[in-house]
């Protein structure tokens, strides 16, 4: 069998959102030799997609301590407050970098930025692009700047495992690449500092605000590496997707949390605004608490969805304010400037994910995480809305801070060669693809936006059985599915897919976006703490 291919460097960082690409510019900044790999195109991941904006402390009278509070409501005691203090206090100058880099945000009339609000803010404090268009035109800016760098980037390449020298420190990570020349088939980066930048897990639900690429990679990874990971049954449904039917299955149009930000009312079939009353900021509660809202009404009148009102803004602004959003409710034939659109929570982001330190360390030397993959403790048990971004950016450029002061006192050990996998020999077994969906469907009848013990305990067997066919495939018959991207991304989602739902058992409590029927209120006695998991590698 022909051995794969290798290429080595000082630092491999693998996906290309904001928090990828940023930790990239800065490693290269600091003349560090650095190699993107993502697993499909450049700008493919969910940053594009990022409607609302970046909260940060850069309005007349703001200040990072008001960001820092509410942050902290919003987390609903889980965050961790130093985390969020470097976010927030680090955030206005890194925004200011991202512009120097060429991204361009929206300018409000006196000339300085455009600000609005969302979810959870006292405050305007999101910059935006395009109107609703921010994540593109990040991921534009980032994209050129990485280009006109010169950065080595291998696109089409699914990061698969993370290889370790003897002592287990890390020594870069094997790749399934399609289609790419020279780097064709499984092979490897060898690299003492790996950068998981890896995106969310969202396509682990059936409906969900998340590109299909985003299937846990970056987790599982971890997880079959050993490193800790933290807080995955915090999964954010976003409180208004456009309803596109009760069977829609994957990604699902956004409807930005900013078009509340503007005014627009949640209101009932019958016309009624629901949530004032339940939130003294209404509509503009944090995302837990008015996606809690649409689904208690949406059970007391047994209905699919609610409706987002906002045709009080008109034609004009509706087209200047939120050019993406009309027209993805107008090509599924709804008209928002003459109708209220449909809306239904669906999964939208992963607050959990690879445990790190306050420099994006992970629990294995020279393993960091940074952007929705990584758990720093920001966002507790609910994220603020526009703060991922703000989160990709300010660990990214603390994580190439770090890698490249460790490069420049020795602390990286030196590159060292490590056997290259062959194709034929998964070191685990591997799912077939068509098991996605079966995942997807038994991840949103058991763990989805409302959950209990009863849908999580049957979750688990579910997930335990198909586990248990890909094993027994292997062991007893020394068969599995045939290796390529759509069968490892599948065996990742069973992965993510069965921790979540281990943790989400666990905590018998409701908190922030972890909503248990059978424990609806939060117990601070016994849950003021985070479930971490740690694997045993050779049990995953
Ligand atoms: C939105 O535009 O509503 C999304 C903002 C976010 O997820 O932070």
């Amino acid at each position: 069998p022909a051995p794969g291919w290798a290429i080595a460097a000082d630092v491999v960082v693998v996906g290309s959102g904001v928090a990828g690409l940023t930790a990239a510019l800065r490693c290269e900044a600091a003349g560090l030799e650095t190699v993107v790999v993502t697993k499909a195109r450049l700008d493919d991941g969910s940053t594009r997609w990022a409607q609302g904006g970046i909260a940060a402390a850069l309005g007349e009278g703001d200040t990072p301590e008001q960001h820092l509070d509410d942050t902290l409501v919003a987390g609903a005691g889980l965050c961790d407050e130093n985390a969020v203090r470097t976010l927030v206090t680090e955030g206005p100058d890194a925004v200011r970098r991202l512009i120097a880099t060429g991204a361009q945000f929206d300018a409000s009339t006196e000339g300085g930025l455009a600000l609005t609000r969302e979810g959870g803010h006292h405050r305007r404090r999101i910059a935006h692009a395009g109107g609703d268009a921010t994540g593109a035109e990040i991921s534009r800016a980032l994209v050129e700047a990485v280009r006109a760098r010169g950065l080595r980037t291998v696109e089409n390449a699914l990061v698969l495992d993370l290889l370790t020298d003897a002592e287990g420190r890390t020594a870069g990570v094997t790749l399934h690449v399609m289609g790419e020349g020279q780097h064709d088939g499984v092979g490897a980066v060898h690299a003492p500092a790996v950068v998981l930048a890896t995106g969310g897990m969202g396509q682990v639900f059936s409906a969900t605000t998340n590109p299909s690429v985003s299937t846990g990679d970056g987790v599982a990874l971890a997880l079959r590496a050993g490193a800790e990971v933290s807080d995955l049954e915090f999964v954010q449904f976003h409180p208004t997707v456009l309803f596109l039917g009760p069977d829609a299955e994957g990604q699902q149009p956004l409807v930005s949390e900013a078009v509340r930000g503007e005014g627009a009312h949640l209101v009932d079939a019958d016309g009624v605004r629901f949530m004032q009353g339940q939130h003294e900021l209404a509509e503009l509660a944090p995302r837990d608490v008015v996606a809690k809202g649409i689904m208690r009404r949406m059970q007391e009148q047994d209905a699919e969805h609610m409706f987002l009102d906002a045709r009080h803004f008109g034609a004009d602004m509706w087209e200047h304010r939120f050019p993406t959003i009309l027209a993805a409710c107008r090509a599924h034939g709804i008209d928002p400037v003459t109708e209220p659109i449909p809306v239904a929570p669906a999964a939208h982001y992963a607050s959990g994910g690879v445990r790190t330190d306050s420099h994006g360390r992970t629990t294995v030397p020279g393993l960091y995480a940074c952007g929705e993959v990584a758990c720093t403790g920001v966002h507790g048990a609910n994220r603020l809305a526009s703060n991922s971004l703000l989160e990709g950016l300010v660990y990214a450029e603390r994580i190439a801070a770090d890698v490249a002061a460790s490069h420049a006192d020795g602390t990286l050990h030196a590159r060292v060669p490590a056997p290259v996998p062959h194709p034929e020999q998964p070191a685990h077994p591997l799912l077939p693809p068509e098991a996605r969906f079966a995942i997807q469907r038994i991840m949103t009848e058991g763990a989805g936006v409302l959950r209990s013990g009863e849908s999580l305990t049957r979750a688990a067997d579910q997930l335990g059985r198909l586990h248990a066919e890909a094993r027994e495939a292997l062991h007893d018959n020394g068969k599995t599915a045939e290796p390529g991207v759509d069968t490892w991304e599948t065996t990742n989602l069973l992965c993510v897919a069965r921790v979540l739902v281990a943790a989400a058992a666990q905590r018998e409590e409701t908190r922030g976006c972890h909503w248990r029927e059978d424990h609806p209120d939060h117990d601070d006695t016994t849950w003021r703490r985070h479930i971490v998991v740690r694997l045993n590698p050779d049990r995953t």
